[in-house]
């Protein structure tokens, strides 16, 4: 394969056994030809605050804008909270909305998301595409990762331990690189 995509991987959560957490690393640590995936940790992204913005993006916020806007995609794993994205999450997409380093414009987006209920974070995961309309990202149709029944999938500090979710991962990873790469030349 001639050029390497390179992703960002953020999980919206902050628990050290964080699932979501662990979705990430397995996609990090796949071994898919031709795309690369580093995680970016939200813990020092702060709650969106105009005041503050107004002053100068925080350092943590700059990074990770920074990071969004020099990355070929995104690949985020959602938890899912009252069936819908968790705040963490949210927060990040918002600050990453904004203006200086606008760095949602036409980025692609892969989702994935794990919940140790039935239903594989489907409602967060409608949400997270509903909300990356508004910045104009696109997002992979297909296909899609609601890993459910995580107690099985996961050990107790979040590593995934299911060879059938890592498959998948990887999957998913295969298709976002064709997928960059084709609606970029189209
Ligand atoms: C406030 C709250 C609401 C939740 N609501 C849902 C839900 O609607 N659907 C679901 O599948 N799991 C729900 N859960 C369970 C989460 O899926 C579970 O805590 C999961 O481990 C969180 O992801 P993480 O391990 O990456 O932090 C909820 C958890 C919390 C803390």
């Amino acid at each position: 394969m001639a050029e390497t995509i390179n992703v960002v991987a953020i999980a919206g959560s902050l628990r050290k056994a964080s699932i979501n957490r662990g979705l990430v690393r397995a996609a990090a640590k796949a071994d898919v030809p031709g795309i690369h995936v580093e995680p970016i940790d939200l813990i020092d992204v702060p709650l969106y605050n105009g005041d503050v913005e107004d002053v100068g993006d925080p350092p943590a916020v700059v990074e990770l804008k920074t990071r969004i806007k020099e990355a070929d995609g995104v690949l985020l794993a959602t938890p899912e909270y009252n069936r819908g994205m968790p705040g963490v999450l949210k927060n990040a997409l918002d600050w990453a909305s904004r203006q200086p380093q606008q760095a949602l414009r036409g980025k692609p987006f892969a989702l994935m998301g794990a919940t140790p209920g039935g239903f594989g974070t489907r409602a967060s995961q409608f949400q997270v595409h509903q909300i990356l309309g508004n910045p104009g990202s696109r997002v992979l149709p297909k296909p899609e990762l609601w890993v459910s029944g995580a107690s099985e999938r996961f050990d107790e500090a979040g590593n995934l331990t299911d060879e059938t979710t890592r498959t998948h991962i990887a999957e998913l990873l295969a298709a976002f690189r064709d997928w960059i790469v084709a609606t970029r030349s189209a």
